[in-house]
């Protein structure tokens, strides 16, 4: 059973972002299995490096996609894009510096965080989107 299993409700109808979606989520679940077969540090590290690089792909296109279709909500949007990415760069740090596993905690706040950006902001900006082409 993965750590997080992908569920109807996270599809947000937009195709091309659903599927980004996916793969952050998998990303997490191998950061988590790594975790909790306590590979070593490298690894640890290389898949922290993979989440934010894909993370911050994956936001780019959900900005690109808003300002082209002048997303009335996007400056809360990209604060709560900013305020992750900051937090997974102090992650990074922190597991580098003191040469730590990423604790449980940490992987369960990546996960909170990613589901809930996904139900929330993430279907609202979905919803509005679909309007817009009515689909
Ligand atoms: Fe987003």
């Amino acid at each position: 059973m993965p750590y997080i299993t992908w569920k109807e409700p996270y599809n947000i109808g937009i195709q091309l972002i659903d599927d980004q979606h996916k793969k952050l989520v998998n990303i997490i679940n191998e950061l988590y299995e790594a975790q909790k077969i306590g590979t070593s540090q490298t690894i640890i590290n290389d898949v922290i490096k993979q989440l934010e690089n894909y993370t911050k792909y994956h936001f780019d296109s959900e900005e690109e996609i808003q300002t082209a279709n002048k997303y009335p909500q996007f400056d809360n949007h990209k604060t709560e894009h900013e305020e992750f990415i900051t937090k997974l760069i102090e992650f990074k740090k922190d597991a580098k510096k003191n040469n730590l596993l990423l604790s449980l905690k940490t992987i369960d706040y990546l996960k909170d965080w990613t589901i809930n950006h996904i139900l929330g902001s993430d279907k609202n900006f979905g919803e509005y989107l679909r309007n817009l082409e009515g689909i």
